[in-house]
């Protein structure tokens, strides 16, 4: 296995790295107190072609591998995790989706824009009663002939307000279960289709996550993504390559936390000497580094795996249940070496343990993806 990055994944993390300490470091904590979606950092980074990185060049991406991918992820959401579910999302859930399952019209019509960071998309799966459990949806596409008829409400969508092109999962024919569910694209603009109540969250303030609704909407039948009956599979699909953007975004907030930790314990002095000199801490930096290089080769791994055109669902699965369990634990022990001053907004590691939550609860919660690989080395 070559462990080695070439030049050129070097060179993107490089740039993400410097965008993300540049740009995004310098109002980081304002947004996150204010709810604030870093609106004009995002049309940054889809300018430097960060919002559509695995789109072939010809629908307006980039052209680059997973790896680099990964690398990306983990350099934005060091410092900034709001903005990388933005762009995991934008990448992963709905241009990935649209350049493996669109037709090429959809892909000129809704992937270039989306690729190209002109638009931001949105993946609206989740329901008030359909989390985990993904085959219970309750929105409806009628089927009218030309067009689906589109009732009922998603929740905890993310970039609810701020995107323009919708990937919605919605039942057509109840008495078919998971066959019969479609995944149609839904434009911010067609009628009857509302922006409704925005939360408010414990982490990752700065990103804008919504409740839509859906009343008696239009959708034409050009707009349904794959076969009559694709939809839950389109989901599932779609969603085990985002649990590799996840993955890497629980790594970049762990590895975010312990560089903060490293500097402050060697600038921190206690009992006559900086604090790294003192085994509890030194222990503790121990541990996270361990562990954060443990996830950071659970989510290369899955990476390499989907660039190699191979089966990634258990490797994303690993990565993303590892990857966030790492973050929860060692962002929390970044705040336990700041002492104090870890509880309080300036030093980030109090931002980054509220935002490391969610990376064990969206794209599939820590349960969910023990489902997926105990299956999976259950059948093995
Ligand atoms: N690829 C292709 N097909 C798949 C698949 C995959 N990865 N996983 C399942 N399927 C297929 C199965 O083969 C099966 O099809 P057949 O009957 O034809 O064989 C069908 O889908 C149903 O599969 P299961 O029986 O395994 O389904 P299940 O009801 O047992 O659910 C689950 C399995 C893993 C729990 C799934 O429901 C799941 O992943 N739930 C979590 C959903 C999720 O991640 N939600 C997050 C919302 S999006 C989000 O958070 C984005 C954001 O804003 C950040």
């Amino acid at each position: 296995m070559n462990l080695n990055l070439t030049e050129e994944q070097l060179a993107v993390r490089d740039a993400a790295r410097d965008f993300a300490q540049n740009v995004l470091k310098p109002g980081v904590i304002e947004r996150d107190r204010d709810q604030r979606f870093p609106a004009d950092e995002i049309r940054q980074l889809g300018e430097l072609g960060f919002m559509g990185m695995m789109v072939d060049p010809q629908y307006g991406g980039s052209g680059m591998d997973t790896v680099s991918y990964v690398l990306a992820m983990e350099e934005i959401s060091k410092v900034d995790a709001s903005a990388s579910v933005c762009m995991s999302v934008n990448n992963s859930l709905v241009c990935y989706g649209l350049q493996e399952y669109g037709t090429e019209e959809q892909k000129q019509k809704f992937l270039v824009p989306l690729a190209s960071g002109q638009k931001i998309g949105a993946f609206c799966l989740s329901e008030p009663e359909a989390g985990s459990d993904a085959t219970s949806q309750r929105t409806t596409a009628i089927d009218m002939g030309d067009h689906y008829l589109l009732n009922g409400t998603k929740n905890w969508i993310t970039n609810g307000n701020s995107a323009s092109t919708y990937l919605v999962i919605a039942q057509t024919d109840a008495e078919k279960g998971h066959r019969g569910i479609n995944a149609l694209i839904v434009e911010r603009d067609m009628p009857g289709f509302q922006i409704g109540a925005k939360e408010d969250k414990l982490g990752i303030r700065g990103s804008d996550t919504h409740t839509l609704m859906f009343q008696d909407v239009k959708v034409p039948k050009a707009n349904r993504i794959g076969e009559d009956g694709f939809g839950f599979k389109f989901a599932m699909k779609t969603l085990s390559g985002g649990r590799i953007g996840i993955a890497a975004q629980a790594l970049g907030i762990a590895s975010g936390a312990m560089e903060l930790s490293l500097a402050y314990s060697k600038e921190r002095k206690a009992f006559g000497k900086e604090i790294h000199k003192h085994q509890a801490i030194a222990f503790k930096l121990a541990d996270m580094a361990t562990q954060i290089e443990a996830a950071r080769l659970l989510c290369l791994k899955a990476a390499a795996i989907k660039d190699a055109g191979e089966n990634y669902d258990l490797a994303s699965s690993m990565a993303k249940l590892y990857a966030s369990e790492v973050a929860m634990k060692q962002t929390v022990e970044a705040v336990q070496i700041h002492g104090g001053y870890g509880y309080v907004k300036e030093y980030h590691v109090e931002r980054l343990m509220r935002d490391a939550k969610i990376t064990q609860i969206y794209e599939g919660t820590s349960e969910v993806q023990k489902i997926v690989i105990s299956r999976a080395v259950l059948t093995d």
